[in-house]
């Protein structure tokens, strides 16, 4: 070890969980914005009690995730948090056949190259309208009901969950099916037993769904991958998406929403200006990066020297990635929500590396329609309760609103 290279901090290790800003709820938790001005890599007492590290610079988190030496994999590394390994039964293995998201390359990569082959372009645009016509239908049932409405309930939730629908090639008989299980999965009103229960509908659901597909293949992301991948792979491969891009896309749908709420200026620069929406889409996954802790976690595979200071092999790392999309170093006044700002789109809000978000192009399409369609629809859309009363998801792993009452 180099003199200048330390595994030790001279302070007490921070500790988790943090919570966000107690005075406004779309900032950082405020501990992890100092250690970014103090010491952006940093040692952090788990909750299970194990010391690891908590980077919270830009550079840093970009160099971390770009480096081979870090594992992804839950079982060669301590938990980051408690539940964001849970499988069923408890268990912690090797990944499951398909679970590429737990994989690290050479395995991860071949599964990741088989699926950005269907994530293409042309699919893309293919899906365009049908996510289009899935909003509308759901901004329309919205309208009848009249005012108020649960803006996550009512809109949120179920348009990522029909849109996966599509990317998988669900029969549109079965959406309905298919939407209220995903949605009882992470309904907070649901009770454990019905969201398990509903999971192994879902898996079941997708397991009859890839033997329909294998006896007949239609031009869908399941069908395009049946040559490559067996029965088992497929299923898990659907689940991963699922569960990677529902919850997601549904904060990003409702917190979004609120944060231009409360931002009236901004609001209506948006509203007035069809063409800000791209970037203001950037500047809001920057501005709110809801996968606040949890979410990218890794370990060191050997001894890394990183920033100065030494990772040893085993270490837990966990990215803040709210305080890492604001270091000032990178953002000028990254406080500021500023939906024309030019350079937002080089956020780590969908990760970095290899395992950077494969439904980013998707979720990116999802946001652009969805806040668009929802204003224009809605050009009185206000809150129906004080701002403070909007319950926040705190401690989930994925941060955003619970509810978000809203009237026109
Ligand atoms: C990976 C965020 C939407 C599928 C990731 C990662 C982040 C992220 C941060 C990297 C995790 C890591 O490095 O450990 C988001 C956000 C979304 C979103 C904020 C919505 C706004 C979606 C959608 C899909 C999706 C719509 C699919 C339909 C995936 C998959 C991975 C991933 C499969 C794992 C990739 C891999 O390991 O190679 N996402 N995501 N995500 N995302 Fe997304």
């Amino acid at each position: 070890m180099r003199d200048n290279v330390s595994t030790q901090s001279g302070d007490q290790p921070a500790t988790l969980p943090v919570r966000r800003d107690p005075g406004c709820p779309f900032a950082p938790p405020p501990e992890l914005e100092r250690h970014r001005a103090t010491e952006p890599l940093t040692r952090l007492a788990f909750p299970d009690g194990h010391v690891g590290w908590l980077v919270t610079g830009y550079e840093l988190a970009r160099t971390i995730l770009s480096d081979p030496r870090f594992t992804v994999r839950p079982d060669l590394r301590h938990p980051a948090l408690p539940r964001a390994n849970v499988r069923p039964g408890g268990v912690t293995g090797p990944p499951a056949p398909g679970w590429f998201a737990n994989m690290d390359p050479p395995e991860h990569t071949r599964y990741r190259r088989l699926l950005t082959g269907q994530f293409t372009v042309r699919r893309m645009r293919l899906l365009e309208p049908r996510i289009a016509e899935i909003i509308h239908e759901r901004l329309d049932a919205m309208a009848t009901a009249g005012p108020p409405a649960d803006l996550v309930q009512a809109f949120a939730l179920p348009v990522p969950s029909l849109v996966i629908c599509e990317l998988l090639g669900v029969p549109y008989a079965d959406h309905a099916f298919f939407e209220e299980q995903t949605v009882t999965i992470v309904d907070m009103d649901s009770t454990e037993a019905q969201a398990m229960t509903a999971l192994e509908n879902l898996a079941g659901y997708l397991r009859d769904l890839v033997a329909r597909k294998r006896a007949e293949p239609a031009d869908d992301l399941l069908s395009g991958l049946i040559g490559d991948l067996d029965d088992e792979e497929l299923t898990n491969i659907a689940l991963v998406l699922l569960v990677a891009g529902h919850e997601t896309t549904a904060n990003m749908l409702a917190l979004g929403t609120f944060a231009l709420l409360r931002h009236p200026r901004q609001l209506a620069a948006l509203r007035a200006d069809d063409s800000l929406t791209g970037t203001a889409v950037e500047e809001l996954m920057r501005y709110l990066t809801i996968i606040h802790l949890g979410g990218p976690g890794r370990a060191a595979l050997r001894d890394v020297e990183v920033g100065g200071r030494l990772i040893r092999e085993g270490e837990t790392v966990i990215l803040g990635l709210p305080a890492i999309n604001r270091d000032p170093e990178r953002f000028a006044d990254p406080g500021v929500l500023r939906l024309d700002r030019v350079d937002a789109g080089h956020h780590l809000a969908f990760g970095h590396g290899v395992h950077q978000c494969l439904g980013q192009q998707l979720a990116r399409i999802e946001l652009r329609i969805g806040y668009r369609a929802l204003l224009e629809r809605f050009p009185a859309l206000r809150l129906a309760v004080p701002p403070e009363e909007v319950p926040l998801r705190e401690s989930a792993l994925v941060y955003g609103v619970w509810r978000l009452p809203v009237t026109w």
